[in-house]
């Protein structure tokens, strides 16, 4: 969604940009590129080999104007000074080549060992979770962040199998998985809410968001704009309600909305745009894997 991206945040000649989740760096050049020759760009990414990636490719064309490093970008406003942006972008999710990387254990599509870290650097691996965890917890992840209607069934299961034969790579527990749920003529494989699911528990990626945006809130300086492009509904949730709590008028005493007790206040966002921006047909026939991403856009007042 690169266009869509450009045209909400304007980038401009002397502007300040900041991008949470540099990836392969496309979106950060095309800033840079829009902001040239004086724009400047503030960059993160969880993954080392993302921000090596983008290093090199913003090196060539934009020497002298970014500041890359390795990190959350829920701790963005640790190291980005407060209300210098212009404009901030949250573009969420894996990126293919961590997709497409055997070892680094996100997909079934290849076989590799369990891992999903997005930051190497971090202890907890998707095998620990699912040869750790209670079967509770798993139920609880494999509900809660995958969706998964037979959580508890397939938790307990997994409890059991454990105890003969750890699970260690991605097609031993996809595999599993689809033993245990067969397809019965679904396009899409039994194990993909739990793949997602432990992926996001794995990288905490709810609670990142939750402070990704109270980040950029503060970063931003007034009429700077926060994109976000989400790809599942939990985080697309997530933002409209953050949107919707920085853009009314009013607090909820006890986070209750109860009509009668709203307290006035001024509020510290406006949607750019009230509908969420989808792929057009072009893009979704060049990348298939962009089909479920939801663009939002709000406006610092
Ligand atoms: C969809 S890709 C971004 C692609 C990028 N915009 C581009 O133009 O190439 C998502 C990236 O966000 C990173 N990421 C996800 N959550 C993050 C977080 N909380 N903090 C920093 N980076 C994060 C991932 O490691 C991944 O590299």
């Amino acid at each position: 969604m690169a266009a869509e991206v450009l045209n909400a945040l304007k980038p401009k000649p002397g502007g300040r940009y900041a991008d949470g989740t540099l990836g392969g760096g496309g979106h950060a050049a095309s800033l840079l590129a829009g902001s040239s020759p004086t724009g400047w760009l503030h960059g993160c990414d969880r993954d080392g080999a993302a921000v090596e990636a983008a290093r090199r490719r913003l090196s060539g064309s934009f020497a002298g104007r970014f500041e890359i490093r390795q990190g959350n970008f829920a701790e963005m406003a640790g190291w980005i000074p407060a209300a210098i942006c212009d404009g901030v972008l949250l573009d969420l999710g894996v990126s293919s080549p961590q997709l497409d990387t055997p070892e680094r254990g996100f997909s079934f599509q290849h076989d590799g060992p369990l891992d999903m870290r997005m930051d190497v650097r971090q202890t907890l691996t998707a095998a620990e979770l699912v040869n750790g965890a209670s079967p509770e917890e798993l139920a609880k992840i494999f509900w809660e962040l995958g969706g998964e209607r037979d959580s508890r069934r397939l938790a307990r299961a997994l409890a059991n199998n454990r105890t003969r034969q750890k699970f260690e790579t991605t097609r031993q527990l996809a595999e599993w998985v689809e033993r245990l749920s067969p397809r019965r003529g679904k396009q899409t494989h039994p194990a993909t809410k739990i793949f997602q699911a432990l992926r996001i528990a794995v990288n905490d990626e709810l609670g990142s968001l939750k402070r990704g945006l109270e980040a950029a809130m503060k970063i931003l300086q007034p009429g700077g704009r926060l994109a976000v492009i989400t790809f599942h509904s939990l985080e697309d949730r997530l933002v409209k309600g953050f949107g919707r709590e920085q853009t009314r008028d009013y607090t909820c005493p006890g986070g209750v909305d109860v009509p009668e007790l709203r307290q006035p206040r001024v509020p510290e966002m406006r949607w750019v745009t009230r509908k969420a921006a989808k792929p057009g047909a072009g893009e979704l026939r060049e990348n298939p894997r962009s089909r479920s991403a939801q663009l939002r856009i709000l406006e610092k007042l």
